[in-house]
């Protein structure tokens, strides 16, 4: 008998694949299911594990109802704040997380982002769009020069070497700010600093890579954004939570930024419609695993994480121990 399983959002059609081969699951099609659906599927179908996505929430509520035959959670993500980590660990409930196989996807859009807000990226295409037949001058339409610049990086994680490697490519002195200093190798040249503010000065871009928890909450303020030179650009990947929206539309407004990259939001997907109305905005709605290779690549993983834990092993990529 195949093991049963529950899958929370449409997957990509590889790992759908995957699953009706070596699991007896019901394919999610259409809607995403909320906790309740979530639950309640579980409880059904007796299933032995549940593959879930960052749009369902795994707070301590949910965590407690699920029922005591399913012996997996894993999300299709490599981020996990959606899930409430210590509530699964003081249950038992073994919850799994998808690192390293989004890592070249994500650090490629976050230098897509770079490169957009600092070229206006989005109101070229614009104009392009419209037809163009008006020739700018010499002096109107100008972007900001990306090679040579200091990028800043929150969060030197996975992701964050990946972007500063490159950045490297593009003759970027990279500095970066996490909660400990890397060895040499990992460093590769990037210049440490302890203190975030202190960095922020310093930042002709910036670019986020940090987890979203409640050291990181709205690290990107009002003040934070006014610490760093007029014109910087300022990207993020990671998570909305990270900022103050309304400050960040101030500082896009008055222009003490010269533009923002965005693929993260404060509300997903119905996120701040304010954001679409600057012109020195691009914006991509969470996109950042979203390559063929990649969403297979974490949709296997997670069904490795599964398959591991109901074979009595333990997890590859546990998210508590
Ligand atoms: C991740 O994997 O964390 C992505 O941001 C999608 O949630």
């Amino acid at each position: 008998m195949k093991p049963r399983l529950i899958v929370s959002r449409q997957i990509p059609a590889e790992v759908t694949a995957r699953i009706v081969a070596e699991f007896d699951c019901p394919i999610p099609e259409g809607r995403d299911m909320d906790q309740d659906t979530v639950i309640r599927m579980l409880a059904e179908t007796r299933a032995d594990a549940l593959l879930l996505t960052s749009h369902l929430k795994l707070d301590a509520a949910t965590i407690a109802r699920i029922p005591d035959h399913v012996k997996i959670a894993a999300t299709f993500s490599v981020g996990f704040d959606h899930i409430d980590v210590a509530a699964a660990r003081a249950r038992g409930l073994p919850v799994t997380n998808t690192p390293d196989v989004l890592t070249e996807c994500t650090a490629d859009l976050a230098f897509m982002l770079i490169l957009n807000a600092a070229r206006r990226g989005h109101e070229y295409e614009a104009i392009m769009r419209k037809g163009w037949r008006r020739g700018y001058g010499m002096g109107e339409m100008m972007g900001v020069r990306v090679w040579g610049k200091t990028l800043g990086i929150l969060g030197m994680g996975r992701i964050g070497q990946a972007v500063a490697r490159r950045a490297r490519g593009f003759g970027m002195r990279v500095i970066y700010c996490n909660s400990r200093r890397l060895p040499p190798e990992l460093e590769a040249g990037a210049e440490y600093f302890a203190d975030f503010r202190a960095m922020l000065p310093h930042c002709e871009v910036l670019s986020l890579h940090a987890a979203s928890n409640a050291a990181t909450a709205d690290i990107m303020n009002a003040e934070t954004f006014a610490l760093l030179p007029k014109g910087a650009v300022f990207v993020n990947v990671a998570r909305g939570g990270l900022v103050d929206e309304s400050a960040l539309i101030d500082a896009l407004k008055s222009g003490h930024l010269f533009g923002a990259g965005l693929d993260v939001f404060r509300r997903e997907p119905d996120y701040d419609l304010r954001l679409g109305e600057l012109e020195n905005v691009f914006l991509t709605p969470h996109m950042g695993s979203a390559t063929v290779e990649t969403r297979q690549a974490m949709g296997f993983r997670a069904l490795d994480n599964i398959q591991a834990v109901l074979a009595g092993k333990p997890p590859i990529d546990p998210l508590w121990t």
